[in-house]
C-alpha cells in the first residue's frame, strides 16, 4: 500500500488524531515528524477518550511501529507520563515505539525562558502551549540542543546540560528568576535515559530498512499550515514546519517515499490562542460553535475561538502541501444551522488577494468575502453512504471542493471511528479500505 501524510490544513485541531486511528489498520507503522508535547490529538475508542501529545496516534493498534522522528522536540517526562496513561487504559505493548536517536529533548530551562518571554511580550504574546516548545528549538537552531540520542552518553551529556544550565542561569537571574540546579537536572536526566534507552533508533535508516521490505507507513502532523513557522500567520505560530516539507526533514526520508498527502480540515475554523482570525465569528454563533463542537483545547484546555469555513487559507493549505484530498472533520457541528457562510475572497484595499496573505497586519484588516449557502436539518452523523446525504449538505461540501480544487475523500460525523463516510472510488490505491472498515480492529485496549 500507498505512504501517506496526514496534515493539518488550518490552525490545528483539525481532528488528525481520529483520522490517524482510524486509517493506521492500512499501515504498518506511523510516524511523527514534527511538534512536541503541544500537540493533543484525540481518539475514542469504545467509550474511552485518549489524547496523545508525543506517541504516534497509532499506539492504540496492535503491532504498529510507532515512531517520533528527529523533527520532534522530545520531553521525556510527558513520554513516560503517556505511556502510564495508555498503560492505564489497558496498552500493554510499548516495545514498538522508536524514538530517533536525533530528536531534541526538551528541558527544565525551556519552561522557564518560553514563560518569561510571554510575560514579558504582554498584549502582544503568542499564547503558546507553555511546553518549552519554542525554546527547545532555538536551542537546535543555535547548536546547543541536547538529543535524544545524548541519553547514550552519560558524559556528553552531563556536559552538555551543565554548558546550557550556566548560559541560561545568567539570562534568567538578570530577569529575576531563581537558578537553576545543573547537577539536579543531570540527575533528573539520566533517570529518564534508563527508562528510555530502549527506545532510541536511527529512525531514518529504520524506515528506510522498513520500506525497502514493502512495509507502509502514515506520516503524522502535528498543528497545522497555518501555524507553520515558514508559511503560517507568523509570529502567531509554532515553531516548527508541519507542512509537507517538514515530513522529509523531520524524519530522514526522500520526497518520493511519499505517495499521497491528505489535509484534514475541520467543516469550520478554530485557533487556539493569539494571531488574525479573519473569519472569526464573535458572539451567539462563534460560543454555539464552540459549545456544539467541545471546542476546548485537548492540551492547554483554553476555548478555541470559533469561525466559518476559510477557503481563502485552505486553498492555500492544498497549494502549499500539494493535497489532493481532502479529509473533513466535524461536519455534524454544523447540523441545524439555517445557513452557512463560506469565505470565498479577501477583500483589501479594494481589491482581492491571490492568495492567502501570512502578513498580521493585512490579515487584521482583510474583509472576509462570504459565499452564503443553505444549511441542512437533518443530523448527518449516522450515515455511511455519500449518495443519501441531504442535499445542502452535498452541496456545501461541493461549494468546498470548487473553491480549493481537491476532493472530500472522507468525512468525518463524529468523534467515534464508525461515525465517518468513506467515498471509497477516491481513496483506491491510497489506503486499504477492507483493513479500515474490517470491525475487527486488533486494538491494544
Ligand atoms: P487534532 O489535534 O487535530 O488531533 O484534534 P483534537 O483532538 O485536538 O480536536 C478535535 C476534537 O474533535 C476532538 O475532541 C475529537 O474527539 C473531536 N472530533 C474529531 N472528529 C470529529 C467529528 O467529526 N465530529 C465531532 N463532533 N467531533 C470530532
Ligand atoms: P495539535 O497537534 C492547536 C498553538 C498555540 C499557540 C501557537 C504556539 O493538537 O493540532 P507552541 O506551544 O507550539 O509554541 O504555541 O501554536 N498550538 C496549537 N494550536 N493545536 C495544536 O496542536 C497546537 N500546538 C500549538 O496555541 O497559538
Ligand atoms: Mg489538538
Amino acid at each position: 500500500m500507498a505512504n501517506c501524510v496526514v496534515l493539518g490544513m488550518q490552525w490545528g485541531d483539525e481532528g488528525k488524531g481520529k483520522i490517524v486511528d482510524l486509517i493506521t489498520p492500512s499501515f504498518d507503522a506511523v510516524a511523527r515528524y514534527q511538534g512536541g508535547p503541544n500537540a493533543g490529538h484525540t481518539v475514542h475508542v469504545k467509550g474511552k477518550k485518549i489524547i496523545l501529545h508525543l506517541i504516534p496516534s497509532g499506539i492504540l493498534h496492535k503491532n504498529k511501529l510507532c515512531l517520533i522522528g528527529n523533527g520532534v522536540v522530545f520531553n521525556p517526562k510527558s513520554f513516560l507520563n503517556e505511556m502510564e496513561q495508555l498503560r492505564e487504559f489497558g496498552v500493554e505493548n510499548f516495545d514498538n515505539i522508536v524514538i530517533s536517536k536525533n530528536a531534541h529533548l526538551i528541558l527544565p530551562y525551556h519552561f522557564e525562558i518560553e514563560s518569561l518571554i510571554e510575560e514579558r511580550m504582554g498584549d502582544n504574546k503568542i499564547g503558546t502551549t507553555l511546553r518549552g516548545i519554542g525554546p527547545a528549538y532555538v536551542d537546535k537552531m543555535n547548536r546547543c540542543g541536547v538529543k535524544v540520542g545524548d541519553f547514550l552518553n552519560e558524559k556528553v551529556l552531563k556536559e552538555k546540560i551543565e554548558l546550557n544550565v550556566a548560559e541560561k542561569n545568567d539570562y534568567l537571574i538578570h530577569f529575576g528568576k531563581a537558578r537553576l540546579d545543573a547537577d539536579a537536572i543531570f540527575r533528573e536526566f539520566l533517570d529518564y535515559a534508563s527508562q528510555i534507552k530502549r527506545h532510541i533508533k536511527d529512525v531514518s535508516y529504520l524506515l528506510y530498512d522498513k520500506m525497502r521490505e514493502g512495509c507502509s507507513v502514515l506520516f503524522e502532523g502535528a498543528q497545522g499550515t497555518l501555524l507553520d513557522i515558514d508559511h503560517g500567520t507568523y509570529p502567531f505560530v509554532t515553531a516548527s514546519n508541519p507542512t509537507i516539507g517538514g515530513v522529509c526533514t523531520g524524519l530522514g526520508i526522500s520526497p518520493y517515499d511519499i505517495d499521497a498527502v491528505f489535509g484534514v480540515s475541520k467543516a469550520y475554523n478554530t485557533r487556539v490562542g493569539a494571531g488574525p482570525f479573519p473569519t472569526e465569528i464573535q458572539g451567539e454563533t462563534g460560543n454555539y460553535l464552540r459549545e456544539k463542537g467541545s471546542e476546548f483545547g485537548a492540551t492547554t484546555g483554553r476555548p478555541r475561538r470559533c469561525g466559518w469555513y476559510d477557503a481563502v487559507a485552505a486553498a492555500y493549505a492544498v497549494r502549499i502541501n500539494g493535497i489532493k484530498k481532502i479529509i473533513l472533520t466535524k461536519a455534524d457541528v454544523l447540523d441545524g444551522l439555517e445557513e452557512l457562510k463560506i469565505c470565498e475572497g479577501y477583500r483589501y484595499k479594494g481589491g482581492l488577494f491571490p492568495s492567502f496573505p501570512t502578513e498580521k497586519w493585512i490579515l487584521e484588516k482583510v474583509e472576509a468575502q462570504y459565499r452564503t449557502v443553505k444549511g441542512w436539518k437533518e443530523p448527518i452523523d449516522g450515515f455511511q453512504d455519500f449518495a443519501s446525504l441531504p442535499q445542502a449538505f452535498k452541496d456545501y461540501i461541493a461549494n468546498i471542493e470548487e473553491l480549493i480544487q481537491a476532493e472530500v475523500a472522507i468525512i468525518s460525523t463524529g468523534k467515534d471511528r464508525h461515525e465517518t463516510i468513506f467515498r471509497d472510488e477516491k481513496l483506491e490505491g491510497l489506503v486499504n479500505l477492507e483493513a479500515v472498515k474490517d470491525e475487527q480492529f486488533v486494538d491494544q485496549i
